[in-house]
């Protein structure tokens, strides 16, 4: 009887602390007089969310809502508060002027308990740019030009797996374009960052395709997410880690396998991991050991994999519902490839400038990573101002929203290439477009996205016409529930051989 009451009171005394601490932190922007919504008590402002309404849609209606209003404004999201900021001045100060106050992303890492999670995604400042120095020159162009071969290697799989869907008749309907890119960036991402042959391809439910799926799945929900994400310092102490741990086991295994087996046979290839293991066996004075290296690959994995992928079915999805900028861009790939003998080769690629235009046009209406973090690391005064963003501090960059406001892109759920043309970029601030985000911390895989792509578009455009089906969703619905903008119901379209131009 006792122990139940010493229960019943230890219960109602813990919800008292969390109330009185919810209360204290939703007064924040209030007690500031930071433009913000009202916070709802346990879920701030994110109460739209469980409305099942993607977090991008969120944000971009939050944007528009303070726009003109503010240069920047507040938002509240269970224990944690952030700094939305909608002024391009002020993006780019935070970004890349005054980037000695945000140099970090403020996500988490546990190099101790969750060593794939120790990537340069997620690691501190001077890890961060320790890593961030060691691998930058893998992604030269130079290197680009080496992962060629590799990559058209995986581009002609994926088009052979589009002919036999196509020739079994199971493209007549349309088939399910999501998914199939998927699988060819899994087998891109798989080959170039752990030198493997991840066949998801040809088997769906390859392990590799998998984990990597799960590896976006945390541990946690999102109240214990948001503490560690807090409380980062604490969290580490406690041992606390994101990932579950057979993603890491399985991860840290195959590196170590791969790893061995190449350095035992002297092995070499044209990969992301070669370069890896070169930094291991540089006498530096700190090589960067198999942990460190498996962190990387995953990070290149997770952080390029859904990203190439969507925007590359995205881009295909927006060809066949405009044929006019499917044709004009076929034509450019045929006519770029007639000038160097059929031979479709790096330097080709980067002379096609009318695919650059529809695929900044794809990332402008599908921006996959529909925002980006910064933390202040010390009080940072908004110049012309007296108001400080204070220390500590989360900063959400919305890039989703400005690549949909209509005075930076005007009608902008239309699909139109030629807002990149050389005169209308010029008009524009250039801030108003960074899909990859900007400054030091810009996204690293760039140019490796834009290989993966463009290799794809020119394999799969070469050989057939994609069009629309009955089963083609116009306008698109996103899955709710996912961190990277996606589509909910797949993106169906289906195929017709083109003929007479490929050399069969
Ligand atoms: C279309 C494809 C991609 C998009 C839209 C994209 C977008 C982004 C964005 C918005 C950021 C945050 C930048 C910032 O905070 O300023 C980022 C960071 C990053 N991305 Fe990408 N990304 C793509 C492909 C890739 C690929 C293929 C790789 C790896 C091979 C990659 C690796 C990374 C890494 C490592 C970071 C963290 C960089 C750092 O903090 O130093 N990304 N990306
Ligand atoms: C396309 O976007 C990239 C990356 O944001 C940028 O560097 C490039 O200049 C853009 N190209 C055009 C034609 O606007």
């Amino acid at each position: 009887m006792e122990f139940l009451l010493v229960l019943i009171y230890s219960i109602a005394f813990i919800l008292l602390g969390i109330y009185l601490l919810l209360r204290k932190r939703y007064s924040y922007f209030a007690e500031r007089g930071i433009l913000h919504d009202k916070p709802d008590l346990i879920f701030g402002n994110f109460r739209k969310m469980r409305l099942s309404k993607p977090i991008f849609l969120v944000f971009r209606e939050y944007y528009n809502k303070y726009k003109g209003k503010a240069k920047y404004v507040g938002f509240y999201l269970f224990l944690r508060s952030f700094i939305v900021i909608l002024d391009l001045e002020l993006i780019k100060n935070v970004l890349i002027k005054d980037f000695e106050y945000f140099p970090n992303r403020g996500t988490y890492y546990n190099e101790k308990d969750d060593p794939i999670s120790a990537s340069i995604m997620h690691l501190d400042y001077e890890k961060w740019r320790n890593m961030r120095v060691k691998l930058t020159p893998t992604f030269t162009s130079g290197k680009m030009k080496f992962m060629f071969p590799t990559v058209v290697d995986v581009a002609t799989q994926l088009v052979e797996v589009m002919r036999d869907a196509h020739e079994s008749g199971s493209f007549e309907m349309g088939i399910e374009f999501a998914d199939l890119i998927a699988r060819y960036a899994v087998d891109v991402i798989g080959s170039i960052a752990f030198g493997l042959n991840c066949n998801s391809l040809t088997n769906p439910e390859a392990e590799f395709k998998v984990m990597g799926i799960k590896g976006f799945r945390y541990r946690h929900n999102w109240f214990v997410h948001s503490f560690i994400v807090s409380y980062p310092d604490l969290a580490r102490k406690l041992g606390m880690k994101f990932h579950f741990d057979d993603v890491g086991e399985f991860f840290l295994r195959i590196v170590r396998e791969t790893v061995t087996y190449r350095e035992k046979t002297g092995t070499q290839r044209k990969d992301f991991l070669n370069l890896l293991i070169d930094l291991k066996n540089s006498d530096t004075a700190d090589p960067i050991t198999m942990e460190q290296i498996t962190a990387q690959a995953y990070v290149f994995f997770t952080a390029g994999f859904e990203t190439s992928s969507c925007t590359m079915s995205f881009c295909l999805y927006e060809l066949g519902l405009n044929q006019m900028v499917q044709n004009k861009l076929r034509e450019e790939i045929m006519e770029v490839l007639a000038r160097y003998e059929g031979k479709f080769t790096y330097e080709a690629m980067n002379e096609m400038k009318y695919m650059e235009k529809v695929l900044n046009e794809t990332m402008r209406k599908y921006s996959i990573v529909a925002f980006t973090l910064r933390r202040a690391i010390k009080d940072y005064v908004i110049p012309n101002t007296n108001h400080v963003i204070e220390k500590g501090m989360d900063v959400v960059i919305p890039i989703d929203a400005l690549h949909h406001d209509p005075e930076l892109f005007p009608n902008p759920e239309e699909f139109n290439p030629e807002r990149f043309s050389p005169s209308e970029v010029e008009k524009r601030n250039s801030m108003s477009y960074i899909p990859f985000g900007d400054g030091p911390h810009t996204c690293i895989g760039i140019r490796f996205s834009r290989l993966v792509i463009m290799i794809g578009l020119v394999m799969v455009l070469q050989n057939y016409r994609i069009l629309p089906t009955k089963k083609t969703e116009n306008p698109l619905q996103y899955n709710p529930k996912k961190y990277f903008m996606g589509s909910k119901n797949g993106i169906y379209l289906k195929t017709e051989k083109i003929c007479g131009i490929v050399n069969e």
